[in-house]
């Protein structure tokens, strides 16, 4: 569908669902992110809905997050005053009382709220033909959840391929959740790594010397890792959102979430943990050449490259030439 904005958007990662931002973060005031290099704004009106529009006015350009939302849940441009509501309609033009509204709309994108999150579609239009599909840790209800944000200079595809890399834990999470496995490990030893596609994505598994961890790592397209460590009875999972911001920047959200434990109380120390395994991957990933992952066989790969290998065809395949 044409925008106003007339040139392609969210080149590269165009007509996929994203989380974009925490429920909580998104109150009356306007928020703006930045997504695959399109600045959007996101807010709410009266009646809690959440809305997303391309952060510029269709009118001079204006970023519409420097202006404010009204008694009438419209967010009035900081320049002349016109007016959208959260589907991007045009309200009100001031001092113009023949201007036709409808012609002059602003860029909405079609949101939903799953969980604590606020998803967006990366494609023109309030309204979208499908749902996005969450995984279930970012989903279901009753589960407390940890939050940590970090910003990585990467293109996002290097971040991402990192979350979905089994044979890296025994190198750069020696010290951490990769202990087990570099105590286990032999010069003689052969990681397997299986893979399952599903209608969302992919399932990996990863067993050493034909030992599977039963730890589950799951590809949800476009950019979600989410794995599942064992802890019989319990729910515990860990998962990184990958969003490109601009090509040189990506912002990393790691929630891990769990039926147990669930105090607040406890929830600092979740996040803390899994800041920490993030920030050991953060030197190794930014330090990768090109900035983007190359197509699969323009790299030497082995084996283990399973799971990565299948994101670098996804990518290449679907949405790397992609815009909306
Ligand atoms: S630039 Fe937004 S109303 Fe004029
Ligand atoms: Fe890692």
């Amino acid at each position: 569908m044409a925008g106003p904005d007339d040139h392609p958007l969210f080149q590269g990662f165009a007509n996929v669902w994203t989380p974009a931002a925490r429920s909580a973060r998104v109150g009356r005031r306007p928020v703006r992110i930045v997504v695959a290099g399109e600045p959007v704004v996101l807010f709410r009106d009266r009646a809690g809905r959440a809305g997303a529009l391309i952060d510029r006015c269709p009118h001079r350009g204006v970023a519409l997050s420097g202006g404010r939302v009204g008694e009438d849940g419209c967010l009035e441009c900081p320049f002349h005053g016109w007016r959208f509501d959260t589907r991007g309609v045009n309200r009100r033009i001031p001092l113009n009382p023949e201007a036709r509204l409808d012609r002059m709309p602003a860029t909405a994108l079609a949101v939903r709220e799953i969980g604590e999150l606020i998803w967006l579609r990366t494609a023109p239009g309030a309204d979208a033909a499908e749902d996005p599909v969450a995984p279930e840790g970012l989903a279901a209800p009753g589960l407390a959840r940890a939050y940590t944000e970090r910003v990585w200079r990467c293109h996002w595809t290097r971040a991402m391929e990192n979350m979905l890399d089994s044979p890296h834990l025994p190198f750069v999470h020696r010290r951490t959740i990769g202990r087990p496995l570099r105590r286990r490990m032999t010069d003689a030893s052969r990681m397997d790594i299986g893979w399952e596609d599903t209608s969302w994505g992919g399932r990996a598994s990863a067993a050493l010397d034909g030992v599977d961890g039963g730890a589950l790592l799951e590809f949800h397209r476009p950019n979600i890792m989410s794995l599942l460590i064992p802890a019989p009875g319990r729910h515990l999972r860990i998962h990184a959102i990958v969003t490109p911001s601009d090509p040189g920047r990506t912002r990393l959200t790691v929630v891990g979430s769990r039926d147990f434990l669930r105090s607040p109380a406890f929830t600092p120390l979740f996040a803390w943990m899994n800041g920490r395994i993030a920030d050991e991957d953060r030197a190794v990933v930014e330090s990768s050449g090109p900035a983007e992952v190359p197509a699969p066989g323009r790299e030497p790969s082995v084996g283990t490259d399973r799971a990565t290998l299948q994101f670098r065809r996804y990518y290449y395949a679907t949405l790397r030439d992609s815009f909306a």
